[in-house]
């Protein structure tokens, strides 16, 4: 059993930006289930927004996000999170962040892109790599604090509770039980302060932006543990991933968009401005919607996207990461269009949170995309994640510095080996990965896009199914990274279905043929297990 003062879930920019904090009160365990650097965080392209322009400001970004989330962002926890905006991207600053800069009367300033739905240059990056350069600088610091322990290769299999060991004590999280990938045994981790920080859940969708480790696993540790999880069906569908026939997850990034970038139909005409007259910089709602329209109504497989009006070395030199990735997929972006389809890309419900990421279950916090704070309300405005991840660590540890001297911790529970079936059939491996493709495909054709009662209620029934077939296979079998995943594919899956069917109107990146109208109700969808 490892025992620290605080252990962390997940190793993006909430984790490690949340660990780096605390390492200053404590010891501090970061449990992650590849290794340090595989992450949402990393795969960010477009970049950070933040105010930073004098001709910008907080009202402006304020005004943005309220706008995109369609009724449903706090108001208050939107401006918290942009005010404190400017204070987090120093800190990354001093981490080593290198932001791109430009020259200006001989000064250099910070660059700034665009993405849609805002309405200023306010995206800070670093090329189109910004993700990746955030991450390894800041999982550089934690390898070289002394008080951070990160463990790889290791997956959080659930949450352990004082109700779930039989305690008659007030019910709280006291740790987690996890799989040692490497040794083949499950260990347990102690610790009266645990934050769950393990990002979305692309991969319940058969195409997504996301990378492998996107299988919302904590959210569904959470609902198994009878925390409050809210609005899981705004699931945000990327407008642009590469196409190809071959099938990659490559994002083409907003900033594309941002820096003129034209969607054209399969019969190369611009097709935008019939649906918003912010064209091709719209929310992401409606430009994914407006594909999925154009594709239906021409029986195209994708539309483009049109960049030809920069020369390659722009194209090289501002995006080095998709230029390289395109023409290594056969498309020179400065000659021809780029091929591109709709993804699943961001969870924007999740574990219901406040400001500081205190959840339901005292003793767990949730920090970053793992959470619903309030924030992105029916659907997230480009580029406010990593922003929110990075605001949310801070305010998460801050909350725990100050109530730590009047804290009464749950230290002399001890935790029990962890005991479940090992029988290891290898005949039955094989519902693992069928189970895993029927998920993914049948949430993406009955809970995508477009949706409507019939194909939820199928998706539903299908589930169901599902669901059962893999619990069994749980509590009977040896226990696998693999299937430790499914077993949180399906739960999230039914997660965000059964938000979907309580969501009688279309709002945000809701939307559904049955009800297409918005409700003059303004409600979140709570969703709790017991
Ligand atoms: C992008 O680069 O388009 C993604 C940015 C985001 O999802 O916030």
């Amino acid at each position: 059993m490892h025992r620290t003062d605080f252990l962390v879930i997940g190793s993006g920019i909430a984790g490690l930006s949340f660990a780096l904090k605390v390492a200053k009160l404590g010891s501090v365990a970061i449990v992650t289930k590849r290794q340090g650097i595989d992450s949402n965080t990393a795969w960010a392209q477009g970049g950070i927004s933040c105010v930073t322009d004098e001709d910008d400001s907080f009202d402006l970004h304020v005004a943005d996000t309220l706008d995109a989330g369609a009724g449903l962002c706090d108001e208050s926890v939107v401006r918290t999170i942009v005010s404190e905006g400017p204070e987090r991207i120093q800190e990354l600053i001093d981490y080593g962040v290198d932001f791109d800069y430009h020259e200006v009367d001989g000064e250099q300033v910070i660059s700034l892109g665009r993405e849609g739905g805002h309405s200023m240059r306010r995206i800070l990056h670093s090329r189109d790599t910004t993700g990746r350069e955030i991450e390894e600088k800041l999982l550089a610091a934690a390898q070289a604090e002394p008080n951070i322990t990160l463990f790889e290769h290791h997956y959080a299999i659930d949450l352990i509770t004082t109700s779930k060991l039989g305690l008659a004590t007030e019910n709280r999280c006291v740790g987690i039980y996890a799989l040692d990938e490497k040794e083949g045994e499950v260990v347990s981790f102690r610790s009266d302060r645990v934050v769950l920080a393990t990002g979305g859940s692309g991969k319940v969708y058969l195409y997504t932006s996301n990378p492998d480790v996107a299988t919302g696993d904590g959210v569904a540790m959470a609902w198994r543990a009878g925390v409050e999880v809210a609005n899981m069906e705004f699931i945000q569908f990327h407008p642009t991933v590469l196409y190809h026939p071959k099938g990659t997850s490559f994002l083409i990034s907003e900033a594309l968009r941002g820096e003129g970038g034209v969607l054209l139909g399969g019969d190369g005409e611009p097709f935008m401005a019939k649906y918003d007259e912010r064209k091709d910089l719209a929310p992401r709602d409606i430009v994914a919607r407006a594909i999925d329209t154009e594709m239906k109504r021409t029986g195209s497989r994708c539309v483009y996207l049109d960049m030809r009006h920069h020369s390659k070395e722009y194209l090289e030199d501002r995006f080095p990461n998709i230029f390289q990735t395109c023409l290594d997929h056969g498309v020179d972006p400065s000659k021809e269009p780029i091929p591109v389809v709709p993804a699943a890309h961001y969870q924007c419900g999740g574990i219901n949170t406040d400001i500081n990421g205190i959840t339901s279950l005292k003793g767990l916090y949730a920090i970053g995309e793992v959470t619903c704070t309030g924030l992105h309300g029916a659907n997230r405005l480009a580029s406010n994640s990593l922003l929110e991840g990075a605001v949310l660590a801070h305010r998460a540890s801050e909350h725990i510095k100050a109530i730590l001297p009047k804290e009464r911790p749950a230290s002399d529970v001890e935790l029990p080996k962890w005991q479940r079936g090992d029988a290891e059939d290898v005949d039955e491996l094989v519902v693992i990965y069928h189970n895993w493709d029927e998920i993914r495909r049948l949430m993406w054709d009955y809970v995508s896009i477009v949706r409507t009662d019939k194909r939820l209620h199928r998706a539903a029934t299908r589930l169901a199914n599902l669901k059962r077939e893999v619990h069994e296979f749980y509590w009977n079998f040896k226990i696998t990274g693999d299937l430790l995943e499914l077993r949180n594919l399906v739960d999230v899956a039914g997660l965000i279905v059964e938000s979907a069917r309580l969501r009688q109107e279309s709002r945000g990146l809701h939307y559904t043929l049955d009800h297409p109208e918005k409700s003059t109700e303004l409600r979140d969808t709570i969703l709790t297990r017991y």
